[in-house]
């Protein structure tokens, strides 16, 4: 049975993007980019609120020649590999491979989804993450916390949501970036 990853790069004080939707100050150096690749190179299916793919489909057209850094070239070809799941109510269709959009999130798929897949799952961002772990599909929750305070923006987790988290690993990068990597207790 596939697991349910929730991943996020946000700021200290807990936000994916500013009160103006930047987000630049979440840009991964090379380590944390690195580390980042060897994180989602196992995944085989990635989850997007149309938001988010919008954002990451800039992967699919994005220059891979030798002139382009090695952790974007190793990410381009992650992310072009991988199947996606687009969640809209206004998008009519996807602009990249591997790709169907959804018009409704459906716990119950994604719990079928989890039982046949052989490769573990992301789901992102945050609104649609919000969603799945409402729902109780999120196994894992995985926080890179960049040393900046935006004050104020969108929150990388969900209000109304009560869970046991249990920390499974941590590493700090010398940027000062802190990756945490929690398990959901059923
Ligand atoms: N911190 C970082 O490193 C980082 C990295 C990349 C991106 N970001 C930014 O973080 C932000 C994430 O945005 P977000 O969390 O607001 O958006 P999101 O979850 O990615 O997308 C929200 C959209 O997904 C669709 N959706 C959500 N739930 C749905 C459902 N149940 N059924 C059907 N469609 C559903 C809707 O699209 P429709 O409106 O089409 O119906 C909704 O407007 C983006 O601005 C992104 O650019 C941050």
């Amino acid at each position: 049975m596939a697991k349910l990853i929730y991943s996020a790069i946000a700021s200290l004080d807990e936000y994916v993007e500013d009160k103006e939707g930047k987000f630049d100050w979440a840009a991964p150096d090379d380590e944390v980019f690195a580390f980042v690749n060897d994180l989602e190179r196992p995944i085989g299916t990635y989850l997007y609120g149309r938001r988010m793919y919008e954002t990451m489909v800039f992967w699919e057209t994005v220059r891979t020649g030798d002139d382009q850094p090695a952790v974007t070239r190793d990410y381009a070809q992650i992310w072009r590999a991988a199947e996606k799941i687009v969640y809209s109510r206004t998008r009519q269709a996807p602009s990249s491979e591997r790709t169907r959009i959804e018009r409704d999130f459906d716990p119950a798929a994604i719990r079928r989804l989890k039982e046949s897949s052989a490769r573990d799952i992301t789901v992102g961002g945050a609104g649609l993450a919000g969603e799945a772990m409402a729902a109780g599909l999120v196994d894992e929750c995985h926080l890179f916390l960049v040393p900046v305070i935006v004050g104020g923006g969108k929150r990388a987790l969900p209000d109304e949501v009560h869970a046991q988290l249990e920390l499974l690993d941590e590493r700090r990068f010398r940027s000062g970036v802190v990756h945490l990597r929690y398990g959901l207790r059923a």
